[in-house]
Order: structure tokens, then sequence, then C-alpha cells
């Protein structure tokens, strides 16, 4: 007999922290769903909105994919759906804010019609401040559910359904990799493929450790298999995914690792493979080697640098120095041919001084990314960081990121200009917001492209020739071969 309780159960931060030593328990049969909850969603929809990095928004293909499995359709607004849910990101304060900016637009809705259900999940719903702002301030939230139990929406949702009561399910310790739950993706030509959940690397000022849980991989034979159905169905590119791709199967202790994955999902013979996000600290050189010698691995890597000065990097639990990254990021260049490399760097850190921040600005200048995400420092509850005195003013954290995206938007021009006159590949993914003559999509080198070309060739991998360039964009013509 199957135990479909709901607890009342909020996360705690302090518990979060915690490592166990066990390995993670795959569970292949994760997803159960009550007998009067089949067929449940017929005629109804839901709306989710979906916050923050790649991980997330897989995970809300799974949280589509289980709707759908209810009878649900999926909506592309609040106003008509019967389910609104809103996939969070925890990563910085405004993200925070622009949910509860949404939560509180939602009020309205649900007192003119009390039977919708709102939810919210993702990472927020993993800090224990938040569910308790939400309990205390937000009535119309009738759901909340962490980013480790995705699969028990049949029963959470069962009983907001018929209990009315508000449904509070978090867990803060994840114990499990779940497999087998559908996924409703967006894409028919690109999909995600975690292979790994949680992070063990605890940067101080970083919040996914707490929100994600422990480093757990996937089996390989479930992700080879996944990328295999994929390949059947068309799909012409997949991005696996990870906190840090690179320390891939060193949770199940087999000696495996993610220079032997990418090879096998290499010889999967999918058209492009790409993976997100690679910590600089143990990329390996047979990661390197494989990287090179498969022409279906992208040669477009993301390499977050995060600060250009030692004692930050230090301060920031990072485990490189700025030679160590800079020799990664060389050899990367010299051997993998044409790649692209682009970063994330946080301004403002507690205690970083004028001159801490010049070393950043002086690497940018130095390395030639072709792109940055640029970010604030935004204190995190419950980090090692935010205990730390965050003396740099907002005004001043503000300048360093304005002198910051300039010499990034110089670097990234430079870097386009380069390729005009070149012939890149491009994934045709359809035709430009502006402008339906024109088509868009992504070379190889992770390039978004505005070409004139075949609408009929939308899906396809084609050539074109760049005629022009802007500092995130490139334009060019079809070419025939
Ligand atoms: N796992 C990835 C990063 C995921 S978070 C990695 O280690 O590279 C994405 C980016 O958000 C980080 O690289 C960092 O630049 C930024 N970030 C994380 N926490 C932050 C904080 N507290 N304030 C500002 N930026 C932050
Ligand atoms: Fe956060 Fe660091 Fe883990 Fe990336 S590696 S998710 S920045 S703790
Ligand atoms: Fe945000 Fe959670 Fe991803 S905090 S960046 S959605 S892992």
């Amino acid at each position: 007999m199957k135990d479909y309780s709901v607890y009342f159960k909020k996360p705690s931060l302090k518990e979060a922290r915690r490592r166990s030593r066990e390995p993670s328990n795959i569970n292949y049969d994760g997803l159960y769903v009550p007998d009067d909850m089949h067929g449940i969603g017929k005629g109804k929809k839901y709306y989710i909105r979906t916050y923050g990095c790649q991980g997330n928004q897989a995970d809300g293909e799974t949280i589509s994919g289980i709707l759908e499995l209810l009878g649900y359709e999926k909506s592309d607004n609040f106003e008509n759906s019967h389910i609104i849910l809103l996939n969070t990101c925890a990563i910085r304060e405004n993200a925070h804010n622009k949910v509860f900016g949404e939560v509180g637009a939602l009020k309205k809705l649900k007192a003119n019609n009390p039977e919708i259900v709102i939810g919210v999940c993702g990472c927020m719903a993993q800090e224990e401040g938040v569910v308790e702002k939400l309990l205390r301030t937000y009535p119309q939230v009738d759901l909340i559910f962490g980013t480790h139990n995705i699969n028990r929406i049949p029963i959470l949702l069962r009983e907001a359904l018929f209990s009315k009561e508000k449904v509070v399910e978090v867990l803060s310790i994840a114990g499990e990799v779940i497999e087998n739950l559908p996924v409703a993706r967006e894409s028919k030509l690109k999909a995600w493929v975690n292979i790994m959940f949680g992070c063990d690397k605890f940067c101080t000022y970083c919040i996914v450790p707490f929100t994600r849980g422990k480093e757990r991989s996937r089996l390989k034979e479930d992700i080879i298999s996944e990328v295999e159905g994929l390949v059947k169905d068309g799909y012409q590119e997949v991005t696996l995914l990870g906190q840090n791709v690179n320390a891939y199967g060193q949770d199940l202790d087999t000696g495996y690792d993610f220079a032997n994955l990418l090879e096998e999902v290499a010889k999967t013979g999918i058209p492009r493979i790409r993976f997100v996000t690679s910590h600089p600290w143990n990329f390996s050189d047979e990661m390197i080697r494989v990287i090179a010698e498969y022409d279906n691995i992208m040669p477009y890597i993301h390499l977050p640098i995060q600060s250009g000065d030692d004692d930050i990097l230090a301060k920031m639990s990072r485990r490189y120095t700025v030679e160590e990254y800079k020799g990664l990021y060389y050899k990367l260049r010299n051997r993998v041919k044409n790649c692209s490399i682009t970063t994330d760097i946080i301004v403002g850190f507690p205690g970083e001084s004028e001159a801490q921040f010049e070393n950043t600005l002086k690497l940018v200048k130095e390395l030639d990314f072709d792109s940055a995400y640029t970010f604030i420092y935004s204190p995190r509850e419950g980090t090692p960081a935010s205990k730390m005195r965050d003396d740099v003013t907002h005004d001043d954290k503000k300048v360093r990121l304005q002198k910051l995206i300039k010499e990034v938007s110089a670097s990234a021009l430079k870097i386009n200009k380069e390729y005009v006159g070149r012939t890149l590949k491009v994934l045709v993914e359809g035709t430009s917001k502006k402008n339906e003559k024109i088509l868009s999509g992504y070379s190889e080198e992770n390039k978004l492209v505005n070409f004139k070309g075949r609408k009929d060739d939308i899906g396809k991998i084609i050539k074109v020739k760049i005629t022009g360039a802007k500092t995130w964009t490139l334009q060019g013509e079809q070419v025939d071969g």
C-alpha cells in the first residue's frame, strides 16, 4: 500500500547544509498517482513560470510532464488557468523580489476565483525565510513544494484540491535520484538532460548547495538511454546539466567520470552536445581531449571565474588562483579549435577593494571572453559570506558593474568581428521575432546568428556565411553545401 499522506513540513537551511556519505538511492518508481487523480485535469489548464538556471528549466519541464499526465493542458497565461505555479530561483535578492511581486499580483485572481490553485516551488521554496513569509503574508498561496519532491505533485495537488487546506511539503535533505518522471519538453530540437543534481562546492556566497542538496549523479545507463531516445525522436542537440558537470560520477565511486560520459554521449550520434556548468577547479585534461576529438561536442565552454583577484577567490572558496584559471583558459583556447569561452563574474563581494576589482577588469581585458554574465553580489541568508561585512556601497557596486559590462562588451564585439567572412554551422530554430524573413539559430560556438535563409530549413543544421557582427549577435546569409 502506497503512503500518500501529506506532511506540513517546512525547510531548514541548517539541515540542508548536512552531507551524508551514503550513496544516493536511485528510485525508478518515485511517481505515484492516486486513483482519483487520473484524468483530474481533463479540460483544465495549468500555467508555469520558471525562473533561474537551466536546471530549473529542466525541472519546469518535468513538472509540466507530471501535470500533463494528470490531464492538464499547458496555457501561456495566468487568466484562464486552474493551476498556477511559480518555479522560483533563489540565487540573488532581485530573483526573490520578482517572485514576491508576482505572487502579490495573483491575489486578485485568487479572490475572483477561489477554485484555482496557486503554488510556489523551486529553489526559493527551500528557504525557511521565504516559506515563513509566504505563509504569513500571502494567503493566496495554496501549495508549496521544493526541489526534492517534484515526484509528489499528484499527491500534494490532491490534498490542495480536496482538503482546501494549505499544503506545504519541503524536504531539506535530498536523498534520492528519481528516474522515470515524465517530461514535457518545450523544444522539439534541443533537450536538457540532467546528469547530476545538487552541489557540494559550497562557494561562500552561494545558496545552491542548500537549495539543491548534495551531489548525486545519475547512472550512465539512464543518461545514455535518455539521449538515445532523443536521437530517435529527431532531437538535434542535448545540453548535459549539472551545477558542476566535471564532478560527474565522483559520488558513485566507480571510476567512471565526466570525460567517459561525454565520450559515450558523443558516440550516440546526437548531432550536438553542450554541457553546463564546468567549475574550473576539476576540469581534467581527459575532458579537453574528448571535447577536442569529437565533432559533435560543441566548442563552447562556460567557465565561471567569479573574480580576477586571488584573495577574493580564496574568500569565495573557489579553489583556484587566477594563474590556474588562466592556465586552463589558454589550454582550452589552444587545444579546442575555434572554442568560445564565456564566464560569470561577481562584483562587490564583501571586502572587495577598488584595487581588487581592478584586477578583475585587468583579467577581462587580457582574456577576451566571448561573453560574461555579470552580477552584483547579493548576500544569501545561511551562506558563510552573508556573515561577512557587506561593506562595498551599492553605488560602488553599480559603478563597478558598469565598468565591467563595458569591458565585457568590448571583448565580445572584438571577437564577433573576427567571425565576419567565416562560414558557420547553424541549427535553425525559427524566424526572428522582429522580421519574418530573417531566420535565427545558434552556431556551434553558441553565437546567436540572424540570417537570410530558407524557412524550409527550420530544424536543420545549415551553413551561414557571416556578413556582419554586433556585440551579442552575428548576421549572415545561408549558403549551400
Ligand atoms: N554552478 C555554477 C553557478 C550557478 S549560479 C558555477 O559554479 O559556475 C550562476 C552564477 O550566479 C554564479 O556563477 C555566480 O556568478 C552568480 N551568483 C551565485 N550566487 C550569487 C550571489 N550570492 N550574488 C551574486 N551572484 C551570485
Ligand atoms: Fe554555487 Fe559554487 Fe556550487 Fe556553482 S559550484 S552552484 S557557484 S556553490
Ligand atoms: Fe536559481 Fe536554484 Fe538554479 S537558485 S540558479 S534556480 S539552482
